[in-house]
C-alpha cells in the first residue's frame, strides 16, 4: 500500500511538472496565431467538437429541398460571408483564413466532406468557439439559410470556374476599393477617347 501511495505521488509530481513545461513553452512561444496547432492538439480539439455535437443533431436530415434555386442562392451567400476566410472555392486560401489560429479545413477535402449534413448545419448555425468561426443565422430552428448553405459546401468540390466568377461578384469590397475600381474604369474610358482621338487623327 505504501508503495501504492509513493507511485500514485511520483505521477502526480510528473503530471505537475509536464503541465509547468507545457505552461512554460506555450508563453515562451507567444499566442501567435501564424502557427499551425500541433497534431496532438488537433486530436484533442477535433474530438471535443465532435463530442458535442448531440447525437440527435447529427442524424438530422436537411429539412430545405435541393434545387437550382436554393443552390445559387447559398452560394451568393458564402461569397458574401464565409469567401472571406474559406475562399470562394472552400480552400481556406485567403490572406485572413491562412492566418488564423486555428486555420480554416480546406471544405472541399474528405475530412471536411465525412461530416454529417446535421453536425455542418450546428458548426454553420452555433459556430466553433475558440476558433475564427462564428455562429451565422437567428438563434431560433430552424435556421434555413444555413441549411441551404449546406447544400452549397456539399457542392463545393464540384464548384465549376463560371460559379467562381460569379462568386467574385459577390465578396464584399471596401469602399476604398469602390473607389479604386471607379479610377480604374474613367481611366480606361478616358484612354479609350484618347485612342479615338489619335485614330480620327490619323484618318485625315
Ligand atoms: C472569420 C473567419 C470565418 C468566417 C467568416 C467563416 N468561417 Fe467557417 N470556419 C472558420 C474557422 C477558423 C473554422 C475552424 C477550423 C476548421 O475546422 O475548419 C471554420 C470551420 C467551418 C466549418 C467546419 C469545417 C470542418 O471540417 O470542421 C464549416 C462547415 C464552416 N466553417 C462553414 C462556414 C460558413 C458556411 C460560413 C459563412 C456563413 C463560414 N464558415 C464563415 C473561419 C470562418
Amino acid at each position: 500500500m505504501k508503495r501504492f501511495f509513493s507511485l500514485f505521488c511520483l505521477l502526480l509530481n510528473l503530471l505537475f511538472l509536464a503541465s509547468l513545461f507545457f505552461a512554460y513553452s506555450l508563453i515562451r512561444k507567444g499566442f501567435t496565431a501564424r502557427s499551425t496547432p500541433p497534431a496532438l492538439e488537433k486530436i484533442i480539439a477535433t474530438t471535443a467538437l465532435s463530442l458535442s455535437i448531440p447525437q440527435s443533431v447529427k442524424e438530422m436530415k436537411n429539412p430545405i429541398p435541393y434545387s437550382q434555386a436554393v443552390l445559387d442562392e447559398a452560394r451568393d451567400h458564402f461569397a458574401d460571408h464565409c469567401a472571406l476566410c474559406h475562399g470562394n472555392n472552400g480552400s481556406g486560401e485567403t490572406p485572413v483564413g491562412q492566418n488564423l489560429y486555428p486555420k480554416p479545413t480546406d471544405l472541399r477535402s474528405k475530412e471536411a466532406q465525412k461530416k454529417s449534413d446535421g453536425e455542418i448545419y450546428y458548426i454553420i448555425h452555433n459556430g466553433i468557439r475558440w476558433t475564427g468561426m462564428p455562429a451565422w443565422g437567428e438563434a431560433k430552428e430552424p435556421d434555413e439559410d444555413s441549411w441551404k448553405l449546406v447544400h452549397f459546401i456539399r457542392h463545393l468540390p464540384y464548384l465549376t470556374k463560371e460559379e467562381e466568377e460569379k462568386m467574385k461578384k459577390m465578396n464584399p469590397i471596401s469602399p476604398q476599393e469602390i473607389q479604386e475600381e471607379k479610377e480604374e474604369e474613367k481611366f480606361l474610358e478616358e484612354d479609350n477617347s484618347l485612342g479615338d482621338a489619335s485614330k480620327e487623327q490619323q484618318e485625315q
